[in-house]
């Protein structure tokens, strides 16, 4: 359903991308070699412990942006830690005081790169059960297909990672 508020998309892409294919295979049969941030290491660090300490199911809400649907996954899935991840510290940073922790779910919003934090928590053998990426297509043009996760170096890590 069209929200009010969201901005109409243009794109001269119309169906699926034509290299797609390609791209996701290149992906699957290449080692992914970019280097691992030093801030999202120290950051995936940090929640990696309180993910271990944690008894119940785990969610990742990726690309969350202000972090309004994970406060609203935690309250949909109360036994559940639900982990937002975005690189915005500005988005993070508004996270409004409304969306904060109560007593109707558990969760924690991490600035990192995702395309390093998937990675990790891979290694780390996290075993979501859900994975929610609420992610508006921002590169709408056909010529922007790696921009998009299912075209990026990364999008294994996505499928490894695994969950619904
Ligand atoms: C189109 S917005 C969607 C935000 C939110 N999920 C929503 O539906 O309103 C995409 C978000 O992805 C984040 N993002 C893009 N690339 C990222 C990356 N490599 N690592 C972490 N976050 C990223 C941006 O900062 C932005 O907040």
């Amino acid at each position: 359903m069209a929200d009010a508020n969201s901005r109409s998309i243009t794109t001269n892409q119309t169906e699926l991308h034509e290299k797609l294919d390609e791209i996701v295979q290149k992906h699957l049969n290449s080692e992914f070699k970019k280097p691992i941030a030093a801030h999202t290491l120290k950051a995936f660090n940090e929640v990696n412990e309180k993910v271990q300490a944690f008894a119940g199911p785990i969610i990742l809400d990726s690309c969350c942006g202000v972090g309004e649907s994970t406060a609203n996954l935690a309250k949909r899935h109360p036994d559940a830690l639900v982990i937002g991840i975005d690189k915005s510290s500005h988005r993070l940073d508004k996270h409004d005081v409304e969306y904060k922790q109560n007593e109707h779910g558990q969760y924690i919003l991490v600035q990192a790169d995702l395309n390093d934090f998937w990675r990790l928590a891979y290694e780390a053998k996290w075993q979501p059960t859900h994975h929610y990426l609420f992610y508006p297509n921002p590169w709408p043009k056909s010529k922007h297909i790696q921009r998009r996760w299912h075209g990026a170096a990364v999008f294994p890590f996505i499928v490894k990672l695994g969950a619904a």
